[in-house]
């Protein structure tokens, strides 16, 4: 007799990514019936991350239309997610991180006054203008959230100077759970230019960059900076998986298209997406995701942005912040390609955003604050 309804609501690719484990946790709860809507705010790149991990949604907006605005995601996620919680009644609806899809699916379970627990909880910058809209979303989410999912320690620490105590449970990142499953030594790529690369003999740079706050100016830089480092190493062959987003295609087909080294592609799925980047020599990235999962696999990292709400690892010395000015993101990657103790110092493996059972103690502290279970889980330790 199942004595917890969960709904998993969900749009974009990382958020899909970093949502798996977690449904797959809850669907094996004895005491849990686990239901999942997607709001399809992606689709194509959510739909790759849906088969991988052989998730079937019980719900699906499909809301997804080309260069969408900001005002129409949030319209459309907000009807549907509450034709959705009319129908479905959940206990708890869960959302993950910043994205239009996790605020306006959390707005949409408070005016239906269903709990809300909040996974990747407390990442801050503190500048409401970068990362764009993604700082105020998660904020938002913050204050509407009766149950908060923290992946570090720093990230409680944010919520508690906010006066947010109540609820708050310190769990890792869910993605490390998902890297179990998809980094394998003998994985053999489905992208062919992925089976031909020399990973020891050349140097293999993986990029991507498809941040809101770089359309424009700071993209052109990033990009004429990436175009000058592999013209002036010729050991180096530049991946960069494009984004499905126009705005990002139109940028990358003009400042790094022919170039024999520079190898613009489609999105990769996420497990040759895992199995690449623990193959490459460096990544150049202003995702939030690879800020994550590079580290674990022992890469460099320099961050194509002027902040990160990851300071962790800054902090252990695997990820530097870049910047977005084509001298500083030039010469930051030329030092890695030139300077072998620069690059030793960098590259090794850390794993300040979690241990691989974010998803356990997530399931145990929902139950726990259902009265499914007598104890809440220990927390993680950094
Ligand atoms: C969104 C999130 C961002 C996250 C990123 C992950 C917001 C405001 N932004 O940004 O936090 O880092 O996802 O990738 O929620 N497109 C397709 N097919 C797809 C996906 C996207 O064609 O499968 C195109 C569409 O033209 C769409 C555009 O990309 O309009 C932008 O997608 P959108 O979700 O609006 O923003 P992202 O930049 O992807
Ligand atoms: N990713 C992927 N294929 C790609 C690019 C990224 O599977 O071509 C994965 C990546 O490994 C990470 C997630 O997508 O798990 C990050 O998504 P993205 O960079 O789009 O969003 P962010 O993390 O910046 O919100």
């Amino acid at each position: 007799m199942k004595q917890l309804r969960v709904m998993t609501i969900f749009g974009t690719r990382p958020e899909a990514i970093k949502m798996a484990p977690l449904v797959q946790e809850l669907s094996r709860r004895p005491g849990v019936e686990s239901l999942c809507c997607v709001t399809a705010q992606h689709r194509e790149m959510l739909d790759a991350v849906l088969r991988i991990f052989r998730l079937q949604p019980d719900y699906d907006l499909d809301i997804m239309e080309p260069r969408q605005t900001l005002s129409t995601i949030t319209s459309k996620c907000l009807t549907g997610v509450e034709r959705v919680l009319q129908e479905a009644r959940p206990d708890l609806v869960l959302v993950h991180g910043d994205t239009s899809t996790t605020f306006s699916a959390a707005l949409a379970a408070f005016y239906q006054q269903v709990k809300v627990g909040h996974v990747e909880a407390g990442l801050r910058t503190y500048d409401k203008y970068s990362p764009f809209p993604e700082e105020m979303n998660r904020t938002l989410v913050g204050d509407i959230a009766d149950l908060h999912f923290c992946p570090t320690p720093a990230n409680r620490e944010n919520l508690t100077r906010e006066g947010i105590q109540e609820g708050v449970f310190l769990t890792g990142n869910t993605v490390i759970d998902a890297m179990a499953t998809t980094v394998r030594k003998d994985f053999s790529f489905t992208t062919e230019l992925l089976n031909e690369l020399d990973y020891q003999g050349r140097r293999v740079i993986l990029v991507t960059c498809h941040r809101r706050e770089n359309y424009g100016e700071p993209m052109a830089h990033i990009m004429t900076a990436l175009r000058r480092l592999v013209e002036d190493h010729p050991e180096t062959e530049l991946v960069y998986p494009v984004h499905l987003s126009p705005v990002v295609r139109e940028a990358a087909g003009q400042y790094l298209s022919g170039h024999p080294r520079i190898h613009l592609i489609d999105p990769l799925d996420v497990e040759e997406m895992h199995n690449l980047m623990a193959r490459c020599y460096l990544v150049m990235t202003d995702s939030g995701g690879l800020q994550e999962e590079a580290p674990a696999l022992g890469k460099p990292v320099l961050v194509l942005r002027r902040e990160t709400e990851r300071p962790e690892a800054v902090a252990a010395g695997t990820v530097k912040l870049a910047g977005t000015e084509e001298e500083a993101v030039y010469r930051l990657g030329a030092e890695l390609l030139e300077d072998p103790e620069a690059y030793a110092k960098m590259a090794h493996a850390v794993n300040p955003y979690g241990d691989g059972r974010a998803c356990e103690r997530i399931g145990d502290a929902i139950e726990w604050s259902f009265g499914l279970r007598p104890e809440p889980p220990e927390p993680f330790q950094a």
